[in-house]
């Protein structure tokens, strides 16, 4: 079993399907500590419910970005985790915490990247009459939502959709993909080569997650 920690910011409805599929075993893995930047993130409580360890790194507390990640990276290092997955974890974490966990370290971000990385990705979808919206799973570097993706998923953005509607397909096929991609990396039939800094897919892996998931609901 791989160990786990995941890293959030606030509401943790995708903490909560991971916390789910670990709790049936749809992911090899076990949940060690669940980490939030902010004190009053729901996930905390979400974490709670479901007996996992929770820490609060709160960046208020520390002087600058670089002792923020510091303080993070040694916390992490004492969990001694296989995957650290930041689900809603709203900070930008600097070259040498992200270094540190290359390969180890993914990113769940709400829309079919290089497209809209950062903020208000459904508002910018809407406001450009995008066709298509979606999510993409990615190893976490240095430069913001741009390491090398894993997954993604994809929907039609449907007439008359509003920013509410959109934002609950998103979730929905985000809570559907984030843990299965999570087991396969708990399985090794996903990595990142650190030669070639290329993702490997193992031949038996999920088909929803080696093409485009795309989801026409
Ligand atoms: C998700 O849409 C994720 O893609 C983005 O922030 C949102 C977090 O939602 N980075 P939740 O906290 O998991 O409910």
């Amino acid at each position: 079993m791989k160990k786990l920690a995941v890293l959030i910011s606030g509401n943790g409805s995708n903490l909560e399907a991971i916390m789910e599929a670990c709790n049936k075993g749809n992911i090899h893995g076990e949940m060690i500590c669940v980490i939030s930047n902010n004190p009053s993130a729901y996930g905390i409580e979400r974490a709670t419910k479901f007996k996992i360890p929770t820490k609060i790194i709160d960046h208020r507390d520390y002087k600058n970005r670089c002792d923020f990640d510091e303080y993070l990276e040694n916390f992490i290092e004492s969990l001694n985790v296989d995957l650290i997955v930041l689900a809603g974890f709203m900070r930008i974490l600097g070259k040498k915490i992200t270094k540190k966990f290359t390969g180890k370290m993914i990113n769940l971000h709400p829309s079919l990247l290089p497209l809209y990385p950062g903020l208000n990705t459904h508002e910018q979808v809407l406001m450009n009459n995008d066709k298509y919206h979606g999510i993409s799973i990615h190893f976490v570097t240095s430069d913001l939502d741009a390491g090398p993706l894993i997954a993604q998923g994809k929907i039609l953005v449907k007439k008359d959709q509003n920013i509410d509607m959109l934002t609950t397909r998103i979730h929905k096929m985000e809570h559907h993909l984030l843990p299965k991609v999570i087991n396969e990396l708990c399985l090794e039939n996903i990595y990142l080569d650190s030669q070639t800094n290329k993702v490997i897919y193992n031949q038996k892996i999920n088909s929803e997650i080696s093409s485009l998931y795309f989801d026409n609901f």
